[in-house]
């Protein structure tokens, strides 16, 4: 596979290294206790982020403070963060490794676990809800806002619901689009959504960059799914060849991975031409589209 173009290199490292320094320093402190420790075993050390990379760099796109940024960056972080704990609990996925860790439960037990997801939730919204990550209210009300439809009922929490119900169903095309859109799809949409609002782009001209985020997103999850099938599990940092055997709904389980792969690259294409109207400012995003599925991990 791929390694990423120097210019994502860059972001993918600058990105990993702010946004773990500012969960180190707005998350509580290990000293404050068990759960203070699973938040941040959880939230900090590991993981591409990709949605503050997603945020930060449409922000720049716009001019906007790449502080201001990295705290809107790390509050949709942390609802990853949180999805992720409640993925691999043994009601749900049932996975023993995150990150080449111990997932949350085997470390600190499942009730922790539980409460480490609500804790990551409400302290997503607590930093968006914080004048230091916008000095305008409208601003900070509308990141709110964003953020609360991707991750609830008709965004990733309704993926999550209908991925479990869609167990050992036999779905179509377009059900497991609709499944995927909504699980994965939602939250990075929310990214790209949420650079715009901080860079003041109305609405009406966020159509384009909603374009690309909903391609990416499709791509991306398609690659998840590669991933289980065709990857390296010492590279993912977690379980693999896991999705066949649990009777997950997944594109590549419907077309094979060759088409899989095939679709997943021409999103890309797509993602790609949806940028035509920008000019090297969004080449992060344009070298995003294509590690989404040169990715190995
Ligand atoms: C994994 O997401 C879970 C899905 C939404 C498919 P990522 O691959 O972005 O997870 P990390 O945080 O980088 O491990
Ligand atoms: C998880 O999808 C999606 C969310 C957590 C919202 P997967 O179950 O495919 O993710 P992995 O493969 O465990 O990372
Ligand atoms: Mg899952
Ligand atoms: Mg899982
Ligand atoms: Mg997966």
């Amino acid at each position: 596979m791929a390694q990423p173009s120097p210019l994502l290199a860059e972001s993918l490292q600058a990105i990993a290294r702010d946004v773990d320094s500012l969960f180190d320093a707005l998350l509580p402190p290990p000293e404050a206790g068990l759960l203070a420790q699973a938040m941040r075993h959880a939230a900090i050390g590991g993981g591409k982020r990709l949605r503050p990379l997603l945020l930060t760099a449409t922000a720049a796109m716009f001019g906007v403070d790449r502080t201001h940024a990295l705290r809107a960056g790390v509050g949709i972080e942390a609802v990853h963060a949180y999805s992720l704990v409640h993925d691999d609990l043994p009601c749900m996925d049932d996975d023993d490794l995150r990150h080449g860790k111990p997932t949350v439960h085997k470390a600190f037990g499942e009730a922790m676990a539980v409460l480490v997801g609500d804790g990551l939730q409400a302290f997503a919204f607590e930093v968006l809800a914080d004048p230091a990550t916008s000095g305008d209210p409208f601003i900070r009300a509308e990141l709110v806002g964003v953020l609360a439809r991707a991750a609830g009922a008709g965004g990733m929490v309704g993926g999550q619901a209908l991925d479990i119900a869609a167990e050992g169903a036999a779905l179509d095309l377009g059900a497991i689009s609709r499944l995927q859109q909504l699980k994965t799809g939602a939250l990075l949409g929310a990214a790209v959504e949420m650079g715009a609002v901080m860079g003041k782009i109305a609405p009406e001209g966020r159509t384009q960059l909603r374009a690309y985020a909903r391609d990416i997103g499709l791509a991306f999850q398609i690659a998840d799914d590669l991933l289980d099938t065709q990857g390296d599990q010492a590279k993912a940092g977690k379980a693999l060849r896991k999705d066949a055997e649990a009777g997950k709904a997944t594109f590549v389980g419907l077309m094979g991975a060759e088409r899989a792969r095939e679709q997943a690259q021409m999103l890309v294409d797509q993602a790609i031409a949806h940028l035509g109207n920008h000019g090297q400012e969004a080449d992060v995003l344009r070298a995003l589209a294509r590690y989404i599925v040169d990715r190995d991990h």
